[in-house]
């Protein structure tokens, strides 16, 4: 129903939708090209077949040379083994698994919230979301594009496919963030609004060019700010 698309330069979203009692959710992947290029979590494994296929459309497997995973829910690693086998040359980077993939070559990197490292030359920072539904989840900052992957935050279901958020009237939009937003806890101070939205404005406040999330239709322009004011 929608095609892997670009997103920002050398970024690709590749869209899962999945048919929902009141309209379409998504579980995403996306794709860093260039010259190292990142998988960003892999999906869910009853859509291998098609998440292969739309995947390795956009890049070649025997290029892929990092995996970040977000959290081991079964929606964001569905694929990861599959991937660490048909990309012998990719590390995973990830925070902490309950369930690390069992490779025998151990290619696997660990890394924190506020954790970088670099792909052939730009910055990708861990960074975790202020909402999640596993506590070890992580999203990425890519420093030189503005994108930040922010794993199961900005979900939001939607009455037809979409892949750009600024496609649907902002209140059905920001509504639907903030229904999808209920079933996230935040990630620490629960009791706390201060600090919660302490850390909802520091990360409104990073140079941002896209909201890309596994469960929604990518977020950018001025629906950033709308959103970032739903999660709040
Ligand atoms: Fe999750
Ligand atoms: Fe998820």
């Amino acid at each position: 129903m929608l095609e892997p698309h670009r997103i920002a330069p050398d970024t690709v979203l590749v869209p899962r939708l999945v048919p929902a009692a009141d309209g379409f959710g998504f579980v995403n992947t996306m794709v860093i090209t260039g010259r190292e290029p990142v998988l960003v979590d892999t999906g869910s494994a009853v859509h291998r077949d098609q998440w292969r296929e739309d995947v390795f459309s956009v890049v070649d497997p025997g290029d892929v040379r990092w995996i970040f995973v977000s959290h081991d829910d079964a929606d964001h690693v569905g694929n990861l083994t599959a991937a660490l086998e048909t990309c012998p040359r990719a590390t995973l980077v990830t925070g902490r698994l309950r369930h690390p993939p069992l490779d025998p070559r151990r290619r696997i990197r660990h890394i924190r919230d506020g954790e970088a490292w670099t792909v052939a030359g730009r910055t990708l920072t861990a960074v975790r979301p202020p909402l999640f539904d596993a506590s070890a989840t992580l999203g990425l900052y890519d420093g030189r594009t503005g994108v930040y992957w922010s794993a199961d935050c900005f979900g939001a279901v939607v009455p037809h496919p979409t892949a750009d958020a600024g496609d649907l009237p902002a209140d059905e939009h920001l509504e639907a963030v903030d229904r999808f937003a209920t079933g996230l806890s935040p990630w620490r101070a629960w009791l706390d609004p201060v600090v919660f939205g302490g850390y909802v404005d520091q990360l409104a406040a990073m140079e941002l060019t896209a909201l890309a999330t596994a469960h929604g239709p990518t977020i950018t322009g001025r629906r950033i700010r709308l959103a970032f004011d739903a999660l709040r």
